[in-house]
């Protein structure tokens, strides 16, 4: 077997579900799970109708490349989004199952494994980033995101001999779990750095349209590039999904969009790799990204939960508003997340994620420990009232 497997460390989840196994909750509390990021509003219509009105499609093999006009709606999307200078739906877009896979097939695409290879990360971080790289015979460094350095990726604590070994740097925006979008400035010192070395930037923002106030939407990637004047989107890939925009995670669709040079060569891996969409599901993305009422409304139901959960949680936890996204990145009274998620889940019946399980120890530190995340995806009855014993577990303490 490939001996990098056992690089892999266990899932978050895996690591919940044992530590909540031996747990009694109050049977008189409906369990309310927040501990997952999975979208828990319905799914419109639109993506039903037309997924089941192009099944027909499955007669045929479909292409890596996926039709022209699911990469014309992606691009078209993008242009009403993210204004970027002119994205070509021919070079500069392509399809995948969902962020998830793509965000690790990336890697496996671009990076060189002769060399002493490094990957770096966010940390805390989705998952996926860290397996990537290991699999891809690469280092992972991960640089510590934290309320102390506004949850931004301190580049400048990169030394130089470290950069001449980076060839991908992931990042999150909005990020998971802070919450945290990226600024202009940030952006100029990564594609600074990213000039200067020569590494790829992939840019996971799967969260992008989640934020709480119409008319504010978070900075991408590919704007940034356009806002600083970069043509080509050079060394820049971003990632986007229907799972939180649309509620379609179980749709697995998405997309990458940026450097036509890299996407040519990831178009070439995932030909070999053989991860083409469905064309029932191209059918029903396309009429996902088409429209963009149901995103309106789905965001709607964010805001009404963030403003009603955020001040009760508050009156337990440190936690503050995020600039996107749907998770509360919130401090745990004597920092004992662990202690803390299983206390909640055992007295009140609410399943939160500890933060450490998503965050690696780096000298000594591990940036998600004294945290928990917690996921507003239920309903808005649900979402409140699990905030509600979130603040009644401290009146008990
Ligand atoms: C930060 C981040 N990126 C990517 C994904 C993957 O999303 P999908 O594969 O559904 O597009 C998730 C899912 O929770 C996530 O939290």
């Amino acid at each position: 077997m490939n001996p990098d497997l056992a690089r892999l460390q266990p899932y978050p989840f895996e690591q919940l579900r044992k530590l909540l196994a031996d747990s009694t909750p109050p049977a008189r509390l409906p369990h309310i799970n927040l501990s997952i990021g999975e979208p828990k509003h319905a799914t419109p219509p639109l993506i039903f109708e037309a997924l089941t009105g192009a099944l027909g499609g499955l007669a045929q093999y479909p292409t890596t490349i996926g039709t022209d006009q699911l990469r014309a709606s992606i691009a078209a999307w993008l242009t009403r989004r993210f204004a970027p200078a002119a994205i070509d739906p021919a070079t500069q877009v392509l399809p995948v199952n969902g962020s998830r896979e793509a965000l690790f097939s990336f890697a496996q695409a671009v990076v060189d494994r002769r060399s002493d290879a490094i990957v770096i990360s966010p940390n805390p971080f989705y998952q996926i980033y860290e397996g990537a790289a290991l699999l891809a015979g690469a280092r992972p460094l991960f640089l510590p995101t934290t309320p102390a350095n506004g949850f931004k990726m301190d580049f400048d604590s990169v030394d130089e001999a470290t950069w001449a070994k980076v060839q991908l740097v992931y990042v999150c925006t909005p990020g998971n779990p802070s919450g945290h979008v990226m600024t202009r400035d940030e952006w100029q010192r990564l594609f600074e750095l990213s000039d200067r070395h020569g590494f790829v930037i992939a840019s996971d923002e799967c969260y992008s349209e989640i934020y709480f106030t119409e008319g504010q939407a978070p900075l991408g990637g590919l704007q940034a590039a356009a806002l600083l004047g970069r043509h080509g989107f050079p060394r820049l890939v971003v990632f986007g999904s229907l799972s939180k925009r649309s509620n379609a995670p179980g749709l697995r669709s998405g997309f990458v969009a940026g450097d036509a040079a890299i996407l040519k060569q990831f178009l070439l891996y995932r030909t070999y790799h053989g991860n083409s969409m469905s064309p029932a599901v191209q059918a029903a993305s396309i009429a996902a990204w088409n429209n963009e009422a149901h995103v309106v409304d789905n965001r709607r139901l964010y805001a009404t939960k963030f403003a009603q959960a955020t001040p009760l949680v508050q009156r337990s936890l440190q936690t503050e508003m995020p600039d996107a996204g749907f998770y509360l990145w919130a401090a745990v009274p004597g920092g004992d997340d662990e202690g803390y998620a299983r206390r909640l889940f055992a007295e009140q019946h609410v399943t939160v994620l500890p933060g450490s399980y998503l965050s690696r120890t780096v000298d000594g530190m591990s940036p998600g420990r004294g945290f928990v995340r917690i996921a507003l995806v239920a309903s808005v009855a649900e979402a409140s009232e699990a905030a509600s014993r979130i603040a009644n577990l401290a009146v008990n303490q």
